[in-house]
């Protein structure tokens, strides 16, 4: 089947040829259904031809000194913009009438914003080889955007969930060859732990979720070491980039990157210390700049390589500043019966100070507006399971330790509405898995469990001798998740075996309720 492929083009007429090139191959077979669309364009019309297509291929004006909005369909609409808020899947790709249009900062900046998935110049499709490239990128957003991506089950099939946690490479396995041996051993342990099915082989999961803490100091050879020994898993038990999703947690910081930042801070303005009202330095700052910006960056990189998303890569965010971003979304598994949300907890310097864990309000505002446009162009999907990935807790008083992301609360009772939620996360070492309700004024139930962690303890850290990871199994029915299995496994001397069993279903009331 064709992909179907909206044409914004003013001079559409000019360049059939061009487009005609990508759409069609030379044996007769077609690759895209065109359907340009008459520029101007009204919002209205807009909105109709987003829901009918796969892909969008807009030719917009990149303003070689980057200050003019991209292609004005009415005055002031910016079709981006307008595009996004209609279909946010819709996967877009700049058209450059130039050769030399994509060199231009204003693409990138298009690209680092995310508001457009790649882009292509008409007249280098006259290579064949160029031209095969473009199908290959478009084939593969469009596979992306709906969730067709690697992992295909039956409407009946159980999904399966590998989470492990706070693996903090770097704590006890100094060495960069000590970490991968000992890496080596941990696949193996976890792989041979697995359940066996009738002919023998694994159960393998279908995705794998990492809580955050993959190293101990965020230094890039931990880093190294750590996503070395995740790859490794994840090709022995073959699960695909798309089904791998890591939240950072406060070890993932380089501290080295986020204090140099401060340090240059000082040296720049060492008077306006107590003066400047985002001064790093003083408690009542919003946020730490250091953090945000540089703290976070072997990490990004190395998560990206792993995922081949870039979840964490930094991005001009609600305050029109770059840092890292506070969230993602991944909707490429709804066809599934799940959607997938990442949250950054880790806001603040100083991993053991109560105020290091957060989800800021205005975090949690834009991940909820973004929500709201998803569903709007989705509201048949509206029973979507939402995986809640974070680092610490969202709430209080769960584990031993106390520490939780402040602002938490807030973040489960703004999800709420959007689909039940399964609340993932780690930090405490603990295994545990529950319902709970999202916040004190509703009766309906969040589902949530922790792993403890797979890795061998440090001298300093007797706690956390109780090695483990979780399995978790969604069963589905007509590609809807109605119950979930969370088996603890724990480590016995031997290896890990299934120390725990905990069942649950989905109730139209309750949300989320314990099974006996
Ligand atoms: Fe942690």
């Amino acid at each position: 089947m064709p992909i179907r492929a909206l044409v914004i083009d003013d001079d559409f007429a000019g360049r059939r040829n061009h487009y005609h090139r990508l759409a069609h191959g030379s044996n007769g077979e077609s690759f895209l259904e065109l359907r340009p669309a008459t520029v101007p364009l009204q919002p209205d019309q807009i909105a109709n031809l987003c829901k009918q297509v796969q892909v969008g291929l807009i030719d917009i004006f990149l303003d070689p000194k980057g200050d003019a909005e991209p292609l004005e369909i009415v005055p002031g609409v910016n079709v981006l913009t307008l595009i996004h808020e209609q279909n946010p899947r819709l996967p877009i790709f700049v058209v450059s009438s130039h050769w030399d249009s994509l060199n231009m900062p204003i693409y990138q900046e298009l690209i680092r914003r995310k508001q457009v998935k790649g882009g292509f110049s008409l007249r280098l499709l006259e290579d064949t080889s160029e031209c095969g490239r473009v199908r290959f990128e478009l084939e593969r957003a469009v596979k992306e955007a709906e969730g067709l991506a690697a992992i295909s089950l039956n409407p009946n099939e159980d999904l399966l969930l590998l989470h492990l946690s706070d693996l903090q490479v770097g704590a006890t396995w100094v060495a960069e060859k000590d970490a991968k041996a000992a890496g080596d051993r941990l696949v193996n342990e976890v792989f041979q732990a697995l359940p066996t099915s009738i002919s023998g082989n694994a159960t393998a999961p279908h995705l794998l979720v990492v809580t955050g803490d993959v190293a101990e100091r965020g230094e890039p050879a931990e880093l190294r070491a750590g996503f070395g020994l995740l790859s490794k898993l994840r090709s022995r038990l073959e699960i695909s980039r798309e089904g791998c999703f890591v939240v950072p947690g406060n070890h993932d910081v380089s501290l080295a990157l986020a204090s140099s930042h401060l340090i240059d801070y000082s040296f720049g303005s060492p008077f306006a210390v107590e003066a400047e009202p985002r001064n790093p330095r003083t408690a009542a700052t919003t946020r730490e700049r250091g953090l945000d910006r540089f703290g976070l960056v072997p990490f990004q990189e190395a998560c990206s390589a792993f995922t081949g998303r870039g979840d964490w890569e930094p991005r001009v965010d609600f305050e029109e500043e770059t840092r890292s971003p506070g969230w993602f979304h991944s909707h490429a598994l709804s066809a599934l019966g799940i959607s997938v949300i990442g949250i950054n907890t880790v806001t603040r310097l100083g991993p053991e100070n109560p105020a290091s864990a957060t989800v800021p309000q205005a975090v949690v505002n834009q991940l909820v507006s973004h929500l709201d446009a998803f569903q709007r162009h989705e509201p048949g999907r509206t029973d979507l399971v939402q995986l809640v990935l974070l680092h610490h807790s969202p709430w209080p008083g769960i584990g031993d330790r106390t520490l939780h992301a402040s602002g938490g609360d807030y973040l489960l009772s703004q999800l709420e509405r959007f689909g039940d939620c399964i609340v993932l996360f780690g930090h405490i070492h603990t295994p545990l898995t529950n319902v709970r309700t999202y916040n004190d004024r509703t009766h309906r139930q969040a589902l949530y469990a922790s792993p403890s962690t797979p890795s061998l303890p440090a001298s300093d850290r007797p706690e956390d001798s109780l090695r483990g990871f979780q399995l978790i199994t969604l069963q589905r029915e007509s590609d809807r998740v109605v119950a979930a299995k969370v088996q603890q496994f724990e480590y016995s001397g031997y290896g890990f075996r299934v120390r725990d069993d905990a069942r649950f279903r989905r109730d139209v009331h309750s949300g989320w309720v314990a099974q006996p």
